[in-house]
């Protein structure tokens, strides 16, 4: 009887903290062994001359979501993880979205029904919050928040989704008072919607305008607010998918402060600018996001935020939408900016991109690589060390790299739903050849070996890095439940 199921022999094992050249040995779904020399496997896996990385952990992605607009998503999590599997990554974390009107218990278990069945790999939700109603916040949430659902969205702008900062300082103190995790997408709603309606006055309804009304300062505004608010209850926030100078100086500003500001962003940022999104015709719509890509400058800007540890996580955003009546362009080539889907695909490509030009070209380190992609989103989002690393004890997501491979990017070697890719023709170096999840070896040689519905959901905690640092506002202690009113 061998004494594992797997053995991975001779890789370099990197985590966000070390590398080594060993064995894996792998039992029962877990890291059973790291060392040199390990007893046969069942099955052994010759790693000489790859690297050997936690599975990454995207969390940021949805998946058979409907946007505020109606849109659905092209991926279901059938696809959406099948992609993700084959781009070297092991879980995901979509959003359970509720639109006006709905109830967020309700909400979850559509979200459940759709993931169970399909999704071949382990998953958990976060939710978001778009109508925090009494019923919401006084009883639905705080369950949620016990049954594992610890992490939620909130939007600053969008019609259908917008909270005012009063709304956000109600979220900000249910999160601090029954302990869950809140992220931002932090854009100026007023900025945008007078902008959007001076544009389209002057018949500029482009997709390049589209970038336009999502002004860099928008950004940046909004998210030096959602930081104070954040600041005011001592709750820590994470800026989910960030883009502008000027939203990461604030963000960077904010931990230089001691607050517990955490920052997020993604490969469009870093691969794209708004020349694509300025593309002739409608093509534009493939690259429309919110926020936007910007300029060079920003991108710059984001891989110093990336380097100096300004971000802790990247994710892909992935929001796929076919570009097609059903998805980017409900009115065709008369569609305009503000009525194109927003979001861009992935899910597969986030990591080989960020391997190819971060490690690749010397701009990250393979620790820095694997805390960016796999650790760090354990860390947030409670999930460590069962996720997020290679460690004994720790599930055995594992993804073997061939750092030499190169490929040329096309939407038809993609495992998603959506038709295109914005990366289409881009060449990288470096790819994930195996992937194993809880020990199952889900892609090889190119092929799927997962059965759909073998992923499993994955109850989150409220992880110590999304606990507030202290009472920093004693005053304001009642309102987050710590205390009782002054008079
Ligand atoms: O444009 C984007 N990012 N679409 C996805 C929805 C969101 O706001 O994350
Ligand atoms: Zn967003
Ligand atoms: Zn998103």
């Amino acid at each position: 009887m061998p004494d594992y199921d797997l053995v991975i022999r001779n890789g370099t094992v990197v985590t966000a903290a070390d590398a080594s050249v060993c064995d894996v040995g792998l039992k029962d779904g877990t890291v059973a062994t790291l060392g040199k020399g390990l007893a046969a496997g069942a099955r052994e896996i010759d790693a000489t001359g790859r690297l050997v990385l936690p599975g990454g952990i995207d969390s940021h992605c949805h998946i058979e979501q409907r946007s505020s607009a109606g849109v659905v998503c092209a991926d279901d999590f059938y696809s959406a993880t099948v992609s993700a599997a084959f781009g070297g990554t092991t879980t995901v974390i979509p959003f359970a979205a509720q639109h006006r009107g709905q109830s967020l218990r309700q909400v979850v278990q559509e979200y459940h029904e759709a993931a169970g069945p399909k999704a071949v790999i382990d998953y958990a939700f976060h939710l978001i919050i778009s109508d925090p109603t009494e019923q919401v916040m006084g009883q639905e949430l705080p369950a949620l928040i016990r049954d594992g659902y610890t992490s939620f969205k909130v939007y600053m702008t969008y019609d259908l989704l917008q909270l005012n900062d009063g709304q956000m300082l109600d979220i900000l103190a249910l999160a601090r008072r029954e302990g869950a995790f809140v992220m931002v997408h932090a854009e100026n709603y007023d900025m945008i919607k007078w902008l959007t309606a001076r544009l389209l006055e002057h018949g500029l309804g482009a997709p390049r305008y589209h970038a336009v009304s999502h002004a860099r300062l928008a950004e940046g505004e909004a998210t030096n607010r959602a930081v104070t608010l954040a600041e005011l209850l001592d709750v820590p926030i994470l800026l989910v998918h960030v883009s502008a100078a000027e939203a990461i100086e604030v963000i960077r500003n904010a931990q230089t402060k001691g607050l517990k500001i955490y920052g997020e962003t993604c490969p469009q940022y870093l691969f794209l600018t708004a020349d694509d999104i300025a593309r002739p015709g409608v093509e534009g719509a493939k690259f429309c996001c919110s926020p936007p890509p910007r300029d060079h400058a920003a991108q710059e800007a984001v891989w110093t935020g990336l380097r100096n540890g300004t971000f802790q996580v990247f994710s892909s955003d992935h929001a796929p939408y076919r570009f097609d009546a059903s998805g980017k362009l409900p009115k065709g080539d008369r569609t305009t900016f503000p009525e194109i889907a927003n979001g861009v695909p992935g899910i597969e490509l986030r990591l080989p991109l960020l391997f190819s030009e971060g490690v690749g070209q010397g701009r990250l380190d393979l620790n820095a690589f694997v805390a960016l992609t796999a650790t760090n989103h354990a860390k947030l989002y409670g999930l460590y060390p069962k996720k997020g690393t290679i460690a004994v004890g720790s599930d055995a997501d594992i993804a073997i790299w061939d750092p030499e491979r190169e490929t040329t990017i096309t939407a038809g070697m993609l495992h998603d739903n959506v038709g295109y890719t914005p990366y289409e023709g881009r060449r990288v170096r470096g790819w994930p050849v195996a992937v194993i999840s809880r020990g199952r070896i889900v892609v090889e040689d190119g092929k799927l070996a997962a059965a759909r519905g073998s992923g499993t959901f994955l109850p989150c905690a409220l992880s110590e890095a999304a606990k507030p640092v202290g009472a920093a506002v004693p005053e304001l202690a009642f309102v987050t439940g710590q205390g009782t009113p002054l008079v």
